[in-house]
């Protein structure tokens, strides 16, 4: 069942029923202003950071479900709704929400009286624009009351729900016409406020939520919009709202547009106040100057359109097959920048005050947005690197408000350093900017100890060769890219974090899945060395490698596909004489991308027992036989029921790495098969069993352990954006910059006939066209460039103009 439909010329998902499976959401805001947006008008927006400057306040996983946001009332003679069907939930006559690419059109109608809400965050600005479009579509004069409503967060988000004997007295605002200021905590440690405005005089507003809403009352009907009569509160503690209220009379067709902005400002240290306790507020005025008219506005929403245009047009497909071309095209390019902005802070399943920047989340989203933002995810790069540790350990996430590390969700993940590697490589390789390497970047964010960027990726590679364990294997630590595999964390207390406690550290346990990383990434390290003139680096990386794989060869094998760990105890985790866990996805993703004993054929071996003992329907479970009891010795891992998340989940981000692997054997059928298995275009018609958005990527889909197989969770941010995306354009189209060019190494069903790429690469643009007539999986017969044949398929010719490439296959 579908509750909505892709429109694809104009880049959104239309959907047409407010009851979604789930609130289906969107993000606004490219740089330092975000907001988050249900279909129904639910979420909230922060300034760079989800926990320490969100301005307005959400209740995750409440009662109704999806509670807060910006929200519009209209009375019209008793008849009370909103445009975006909650938090009123009269029946709208028609409904509609357009998720753009980084805009949200909502619009309602009610007996012939249209409302349709713009949102959007102007590029380099510090605000959300809500334009309100009213029209009588009716015959009749109407008249009736408009009020906007929205509830501040005070700052940090984590504190305001918690510290409620401080909060509910510290709230403070000020009022200036149409302005609504939000100042807690001004006064003191902060330097900066938010406002709500709108661009026309109002005839009364609420700052105060008892006054507006009532005390017993509910956002659905709220004490001012039942009453028809705004409260003109002021706010002294308790909680601080901003509500305008407006009398509007609309002639038969007759439209009225209004332009809302709900601001953030922060002023020097020396201009906070205009007087005595009044806030400079000449900063908001010149922001709100720049969007008080609806001219203003359109302008802005073009640039931001320009802006998308510019994004897209690095890699355009033409595949033949609509829902191919729009995940590649636009979804999930547009997903991967998202979880650029975000990481794993704030969505509808991560509420926005656990997760600040992961270092290895960070690293692998870099793979899906580096071709859009180069110079961004330079920037991106170094920041995580600044917080490498002095011997190339790593902590595990950072916040984005300071970019410093922290150790709130644990430490010692001994895969972290590795995907310094990777994105550093793919970064090289998209821009042939060797410079980042010299780059001086500090340690834990200390300056005085700085190294140039290749010292950091030298750290990075050794951190895993001095970290080895009995078999030769890498010590796994924490855990590794598998959060819940806590080997050395023998956790029977529910009151402590799997994340957090270590408390057999010092601990053995290997972990296969790193060894495989690092023969892929020591491979990579290698190769960047030779580069840049660095032989004799590379050939001692070169050493470390092969004894990598003679390690994972001799004890890393199980005869029918790749072990996953040893344990604290040195016993095999992920073998065939376990009795759950038998077999994990992530060792024969990584062991088959680095093809190790290719030429002994475990990569296909491996791959096959993926076939016969991981896949499903909805796609490749983590593990299986899934684990049915607590095994003290595995930590997190067994403590989900059968079927979900790390225990025999669809955990799609690993999903990719299959692909990839079956890409290195020439497979391109099997590949093609399991991306389409979890590529959300393609789920679009099971939208109620799936739940989440048909056009973003869910960290989870239930396995078939599970009580309702196909059943999603956890949608937008994860890994998985970025990870699809590189295996469908780089390995599965075969489209992929090299250090010397771009390579175009197609894998598909032999039953394609073809496909068409524009891609840009380091200001040159390469219209590629690839042609199937010999129907193979794999392999180039034939290629030239703007009608010369070259020699192998590595097009290197960077002059800033367009060339064309056809590629004949065979
Ligand atoms: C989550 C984490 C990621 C981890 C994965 C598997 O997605 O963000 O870092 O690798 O879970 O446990
Ligand atoms: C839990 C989740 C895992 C996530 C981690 C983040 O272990 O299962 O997916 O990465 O928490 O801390």
């Amino acid at each position: 069942m579908k509750f909505g439909f892709f429109d694809d010329e104009r880049r959104e998902y239309v959907i047409n029923t407010p009851e979604t499976p789930w609130p289906w959401i969107n993000y606004l805001g490219n740089e330092d202003f975000f907001s988050l947006v249900s279909n129904t008008a639910g979420g909230y927006s922060f300034y760079k950071d989800a926990k320490f400057r969100r301005l307005t306040r959400y209740r995750y996983n409440n009662v109704p479900m999806d509670n807060g946001g910006r929200y519009f009332y209209i009375n019209e003679g008793g008849t009370v709704w909103s445009p975006g069907w909650k938090p009123v939930k009269t029946p709208l006559d028609n409904y509609e929400c357009r998720h753009g690419l980084s805009y949200t059109k909502i619009t309602g109608e009610k007996d012939g009286l249209e409302a349709e809400v713009l949102l959007f965050v102007p590029l380099k600005s510090w605000c959300e624009v809500q334009k309100m479009k009213l029209t009588n579509k009716s015959g009749q004069k109407r008249s009736f009351k408009l009020f906007s409503f929205q509830e501040w967060c005070l700052w940090n988000a984590e504190d305001d729900q918690n510290n409620l004997q401080r909060n509910l007295n510290t709230g403070e605002v000020e009022i200036d016409g149409s302005t609504l200021y939000h100042k807690t905590e001004y006064k003191e440690r902060r330097n900066h406020y938010a406002f709500y405005h709108v661009n026309e005089p109002v005839q009364g507003f609420d700052t105060d939520r008892e006054s507006f809403v009532g005390l017993y009352n509910e956002f659905s009907g709220p004490r001012a919009v039942l009453e028809g009569k705004p409260g003109n509160s002021v706010a002294h503690g308790w909680s601080p709202i901003a509500s305008h209220y407006f009398e509007i009379e609309l002639e038969p067709g007759e439209t009225k547009e209004m332009v809302f902005l709900l601001g953030y400002i922060e002023n020097p240290e020396d201009e906070k106040w205009e007087a005595k306790n009044v806030i400079n507020k000449k900063p908001a005025k010149a922001a709100i100057s720049r969007f008080d008219s609806v001219e203003k506005v359109n302008a802005a929403f073009d640039d931001l359109r320009k802006y998308w245009d510019n994004l897209l047009d690095g890699f355009v497909l033409d595949s033949g097959d609509e829902k191919l071309d729009r995940m590649v095209n636009i979804w999930n390019q547009y997903q991967c920048m998202v979880t650029f902005n975000m990481s794993r802070s704030a969505s509808f399943f991560e509420v926005g005050i656990g997760r600040g920047m992961g270092f290895r989340d960070s690293n692998q989203d870099l793979i899906g947005f580096v071709h859009q933002i180069p110079e961004r995810a330079k920037e991106r790069i170094i920041d995580i690197a600044s917080t490498q540790f002095e011997d190339g350990g790593a902590y595990h996430q950072y916040q984005p408000l300071t970019k410093r590390g922290n150790d709130a969700i644990g430490g010692n993940f001994n895969d972290d350093p590795l995907w310094l590697i990777l994105s550093t490589a793919e970064y090289i390789k998209e821009t042939g900017d060797y410079g980042i390497l010299d780059e001086m970047v500090p340690f834990d964010n200390d300056m005085s100890v700085a190294k140039s960027h290749f010292e950091h990726l030298k750290l990075s590679f050794y951190h895993v060769v001095n970290n080895l364990g009995p078999h030769g294997l890498p010590l796994i630590g924490r855990a590794d890219w598998n959060d819940c595999l806590n080997l050395n964390c023998f956790s029977n207390n529910p009151n402590e974090s799997f994340q957090t406690t270590e408390n057999k550290s010092g601990g053995t346990a290997e972990s296969i899945m790193i060894a495989g990383l690092f023969v892929v990434y020591g491979k990579e390290y290698s190769k960047l060395c030779r580069q840049i003139g660095k032989s004799e680096e590379a050939n001692d990386a070169d050493k470390h490698v092969d004894s990598m794989v003679e390690a994972i060869k001799k004890h890393g094998w199980d005869g029918e596909w790749y072990l996953r760990a040893y344990d604290f105890y040195g016993k095999k985790v992920g073998g065939n004489e376990n009795e759950e866990g038998k077999i994990f996805i992530e060792s024969q993703g990584w062991c088959s991308m680095a093809e190790v004993g290719k030429e002994e054929g475990m990569v296909e071996k491996a791959l096959d027992s993926v076939k016969e003992k991981l896949d499903s329907k909805y796609g490749i479970v983590l593990n299986n036989p899934a684990f049915t009891k607590y095994v003290i010795e595995y930590g997190e891992i067994s403590t989900y029921p059968a079927g979900y998340k790390e225990n025999a989940g669809i955990f799609c981000h690993n999903n990719p790495w299959i692909m990839i692997g079956e890409t290195n054997i020439g497979r391109g059928e099997r590949a093609w098969e399991y991306y389409k298995k979890i590529c959300p275009a393609y789920l679009e018609d099971i939208s109620d069993l799936h739940r989440t958005e048909p056009y973003v990527y869910a960290q989870m889909v239930a396995g078939k352990d599970a009580a309702k197989p196909g059943e999603a969770k956890n949608s937008w941010l994860t890994g998985t954006a970025a990870w699809n995306y590189y295996a469908i354009t780089r390995y599965i189209l075969g489209i992929r910059p090299d250090y010397d060019g771009l390579v175009v190494d197609p894998c598909i069903p032999a039953y394609w006939k073809g496909f068409s790429v524009k891609r840009r690469l380091r200001g040159t643009t390469f219209n590629i066209k690839v042609q199937n007539t010999n129907a193979v999986s794999k392999g180039v017969a034939r290629m030239t460039v703007d009608g010369k044949e070259i020699k192998g398929n590595v097009v290197s010719v960077f002059d800033g103009k367009e060339h064309d490439v056809q590629v004949e296959m065979g």
